[in-house]
C-alpha cells in the first residue's frame, strides 16, 4: 500500500503521498498541500525542504557518507581524474577511454578566452577580488556565445567552453594582481598542469610542474565537484530553472559560493588560523570567544555544517592530504599545527560536540592550498573551478526533468490595509 502522512487542521484531515528514495530518504509530497488546506509550509533555510529529485550526488549527514553517482567520494579522490568525476558528474557514467579522450580534447581545444574580454578584466581595479572578476566574465560569456540564450544553443559546447575557460579566467586575476602578464593556456599540458603552468610560469624562466602539487590539486578538484542541493548549487538551479542561459546561472552560483559561510570560509579559516597565530597561538582563546558568539559574533569558520551532523568525509581526506603534502613539500607550516590545536581542542568541549559541530571541506583545504603557493584570495576561486561541474550536472539535470520555474511562497508579516495620506498631511 503506497504510504501517506495524514496531517490535521482546523479539525479537518487530509492526506499526502509519502516518497522514498533510492537511499531510502523519505519525504512528504506537499505540491497540493495549499490548494488543500491553505497553508503553506515554513522552513527558514530549507534546512527540512527537498526542493527537487535528483540523482547525481547523494550524502548523508548522519553517517558521513558522500557519492558521486553512486561512487564514494574516497575511491573517486584515490583513483580518478578531475575531468573523469567531471564528465561522471555531468552525464552520469564514468566516461570510456574513447569518450574520456574526446572529452578532454574537446576542453583542451577550447581553453583560449576571447580576446575582447580582456577590455572587460582590464576594467576592473587591480586589487578586485578574484571572485568577483570570475562571476563577471563568466557571466559576460553569454555575450560572446549568445546561442546559449537564443534557444538554439548546443548546451555540450557550452559546457566544454565553461569547463575550459574558467581556469584561464582564474589565472588572468591572480596574474594581474601581481603586474604579472597572463599566461595563455598550452594545450600540450593537461588540465591541472595547464591551471598551474597559468597560475606560476613567468616569462623569464621554465616553470616546471611539480606533480605532488597537481595530484593534491586533482584530489582536492574531486572532493568540491558536488554536494547535493547547497546554497551555491540551489542558486544554480533557481536561476536556471527561470530559463536563464547556463553562463548567467554559474555566474550566480558563483557569487552564492562567495559567502563566508559558504565557499568563502576557506579564506576565512586561513585568516582566522593566522589570527590565532599572531594572537600566540592561544586555541583555547578563539574557542571561548566561538561559545560566546552572541556576544564576541566570532565563528569558528571550517566548523559546522548545514548536513554533515557526524563529520565530513571530505574533511578526514584533505586532513591526512595536508599531512602528506606538506611533508612531501618540505614545507613547515605552524598554522597546521594550530588548526590541528583548535579541531582537538573542539571536539572535546561540550559546546562544540553538543552542536554536533565538526571540521567541514572548508578547515584544512585553505593549508593546502597555501602550501601549494595558491594565495589567499584565490582559495574560494578553487572552490569554485572545483565545483562547476557539479553546478553545471545539476543545471542540466533540472533543465532535462523540466522543473517549473522556482517560486517560493512566504508568510506576511507587514502592514495590513491603510490608506494614502497625501504628502501635505505627512
Ligand atoms: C560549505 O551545504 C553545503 O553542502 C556547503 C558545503 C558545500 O560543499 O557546498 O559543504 C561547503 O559551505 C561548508 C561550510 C563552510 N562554512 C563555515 O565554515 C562557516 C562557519 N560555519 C557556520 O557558520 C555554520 O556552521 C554553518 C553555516 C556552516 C551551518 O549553520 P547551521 O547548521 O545552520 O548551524 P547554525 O548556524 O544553526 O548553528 C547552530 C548552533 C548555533 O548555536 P546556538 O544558537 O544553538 O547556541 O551552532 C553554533 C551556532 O551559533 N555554530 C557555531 C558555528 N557554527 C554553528 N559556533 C561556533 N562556530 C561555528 N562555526
Amino acid at each position: 500500500m503506497a504510504n501517506s502522512a495524514e496531517l490535521t487542521v482546523d479539525g479537518k484531515s487530509f492526506s499526502f503521498p509519502t516518497l522514498e528514495g533510492s537511499e531510502h530518504e523519505k519525504a512528504f509530497d506537499i505540491s497540493s498541500l495549499r490548494d488543500q488546506t491553505g497553508y503553506v509550509t515554513l522552513d527558514r533555510g530549507y534546512k527540512n525542504t527537498g526542493a527537487t529529485q535528483s540523482g547525481i550526488t547523494f550524502l548523508d549527514g548522519e553517517e558521513g557518507i558522500l557519492r558521486y553517482r553512486g561512487y564514494s567520494i574516497e575511491d573517486l579522490a584515490s583513483k580518478a581524474t578531475f575531468l573523469e568525476v567531471s564528465y561522471l558528474l555531468i552525464y552520469g557514467e564514468l566516461p570510456t577511454a574513447e569518450q574520456y579522450e574526446t572529452f578532454v580534447n574537446s576542453i583542451r581545444r577550447h581553453t583560449l578566452v576571447n580576446e575582447d574580454m580582456r577590455k572587460i578584466f582590464d576594467g576592473f581595479p587591480v586589487n578586485a577580488h578574484p571572485m568577483c572578476v570570475l562571476a563577471s566574465l563568466v557571466s559576460a560569456m553569454s555575450a560572446f556565445y549568445p546561442d546559449s540564450h537564443e534557444g538554439n544553443g548546443n548546451t555540450d559546447q557550452h559546457i566544454i567552453r565553461l569547463l575550459a575557460k574558467l581556469p584561464t579566467i582564474a589565472t588572468w586575476s591572480y596574474k594581474r594582481s601581481l603586474g604579472h602578464p597572463t599566461n595563455y593556456p598550452k594545450n600540450n599540458l593537461d588540465y591541472i598542469p595547464n591551471f598551474l603552468n597559468m597560475m606560476f610560469a613567468l616569462p623569464v624562466e621554465e616553470y616546471k610542474v611539480d606533480p605532488v602539487v597537481a595530484e593534491a590539486l586533482n584530489v582536492l578538484l574531486i572532493l568540491h565537484a558536488d554536494h547535493e542541493q547547497n546554497c551555491s548549487t540551489s542558486t544554480v538551479r533557481l536561476v536556471g530553472s527561470s530559463q536563464a542561459n547556463i553562463y548567467s546561472s554559474i555566474s550566480a552560483g558563483i557569487q552564492a559560493l562567495w559567502g563566508p559561510l559558504h565557499g568563502g570560509a576557506n579564506q576565512e579559516v586561513i585568516e582566522m588560523l593566522e589570527d590565532i597565530k599572531a594572537d600566540g597561538g592561544d586555541v583555547g582563546k578563539y574557542i571561548d570567544m566561538a561559545k560566546n558568539a552572541k556576544t564576541t559574533g566570532f565563528r569558528l569558520f571550517g566548523f559546522g555544517h548545514r548536513v554533515y551532523k557526524n563529520f565530513d568525509p571530505r574533511a578526514k581526506i584533505i586532513k591526512k592530504a595536508a599531512d602528506d603534502v606538506l611533508n612531501k613539500l618540505g614545507v613547515n607550516d605552524p598554522v597546521l599545527e594550530i588548526a590541528k590545536g583548535l579541531e582537538e581542542a573542539a571536539l572535546n568541549d561540550p559546546y562544540f560536540v553538543q552542536r554536533k559541530l565538526y571540521p567541514n571541506v572548508d578547515f584544512y583545504s585553505g593549508i593546502i592550498y597555501r602550501a601549494l603557493g595558491i594565495p589567499t584570495n584565490m582559495f574560494t576561486v578553487m572552490f569554485a573551478i572545483g565545483r562547476l561541474p557539479g553546478w553545471i550536472a545539476q543545471w542540466k539535470e533540472m533543465r532535462e526533468q523540466k522543473e517549473p520555474i522556482g517560486r517560493p511562497r512566504q508568510i506576511y508579516t507587514g502592514a495590513t490595509l491603510r490608506e494614502f495620506v497625501p504628502l501635505e498631511n505627512r
